[in-house]
């Protein structure tokens, strides 16, 4: 869908001092892993990625991080933003014993995700890491639902310290599974990805995005030329396996390429 609509925004949740989740009221018809873009009509258009989706009403979690989230983060109930999309690619929804690797903001996607695979009949295990208390998401929301679910912080402020990853990997030592999934920042999937040779996986890439529809060339990902915001952002083993740039180098929104 390219067509744009202004949506109200229905509920406000503020989940951390700098992280928040948007609800609007409307049928968006998305898949978990994908991901909206979205204006407030005061310049730019950002991508974020769909923490939840129904026939009635969708929501995404917002970290506040530079000047577009900071407006975000000013806006009330009853205020207005433009959308468009649901884009890009989409996870795979497997069966058996899944694992789910969060980090950070890029936890939410997961959620939506878990509620799928467990639709599916999916035995899911989560974990959720983050810097800190501040960063960390959703941790209410998997308790309710019916999985095995562990968090922690690279503080160490609710026990021990230490990642996802580390969590992942015990995780990987204790039990057998069928498909991982992970979503957070590029370089948590670089530390993960060793453990995940003989694994069948999916990773969702958040690469900086202008037009979302394939055109301006800025998400490209080396060397396949993939697109991250159409064949993306979830990618495959088969494609990360090829990828030379992951975890390396990413682009500005000048299509520069910045190190990690
Ligand atoms: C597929 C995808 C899904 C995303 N999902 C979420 C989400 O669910 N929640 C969330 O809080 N953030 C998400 N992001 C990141 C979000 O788009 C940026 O945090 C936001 O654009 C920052 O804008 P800013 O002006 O506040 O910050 P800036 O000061 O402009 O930038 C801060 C950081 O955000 C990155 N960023 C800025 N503009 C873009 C852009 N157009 N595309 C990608 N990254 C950008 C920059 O590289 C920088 O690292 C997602 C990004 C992508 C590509
Ligand atoms: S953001 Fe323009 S091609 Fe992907």
């Amino acid at each position: 869908m390219d067509k744009r609509v202004t949506l109200k925004i229905a509920k406000i949740i503020k989940e951390t001092d700098t992280i928040k989740t948007f609800f609007f009221e409307h049928e968006l018809g998305a898949k978990p892993g994908q991901f909206i873009m979205l204006t407030d009509f005061e310049g730019g258009e950002k991508p974020f990625s769909i923490a939840d989706s129904n026939s009635q009403e969708f929501c995404i979690t917002v970290k506040k991080v530079g000047e577009f989230t900071a407006r975000l983060f000013t806006k009330k109930e009853g205020d207005y933003v433009s959308i468009r999309g649901p884009y890009g690619s989409s996870f795979f929804i497997s069966a058996g014993n899944v694992l789910l690797v969060g980090g950070g903001y890029g936890t939410p996607p997961l959620y939506f995700l878990t509620k799928k695979l467990l639709e599916n009949g999916a035995k899911v295990s989560v974990v959720n890491g983050a810097k800190t208390k501040d960063d960390l998401v959703f941790c209410d929301k998997f308790q309710k639902l019916e999985l095995e679910y562990k968090n922690i912080t690279q503080s160490g402020c609710l026990g021990r310290a230490g990642t996802s990853v580390d969590l992942a990997c015990e995780c990987l030592r204790r039990k057998k599974y069928d498909f991982i999934y992970a979503a957070g920042p590029e370089m948590m999937m670089k530390s993960l990805y060793p453990y995940l040779e003989n694994y069948q996986f999916e990773f969702l890439f958040e690469r900086y995005m202008k037009c979302a529809i394939g055109i301006c060339g800025n998400c490209t990902i080396d060397p396949l030329g993939i697109r991250l915001c159409v064949e993306g952002p979830v990618l495959p083993k088969k494609i990360v396996d090829k990828l030379t740039e992951f975890g390396k180098y990413h682009r500005d929104a000048t299509g520069k390429r910045v190190k990690f």
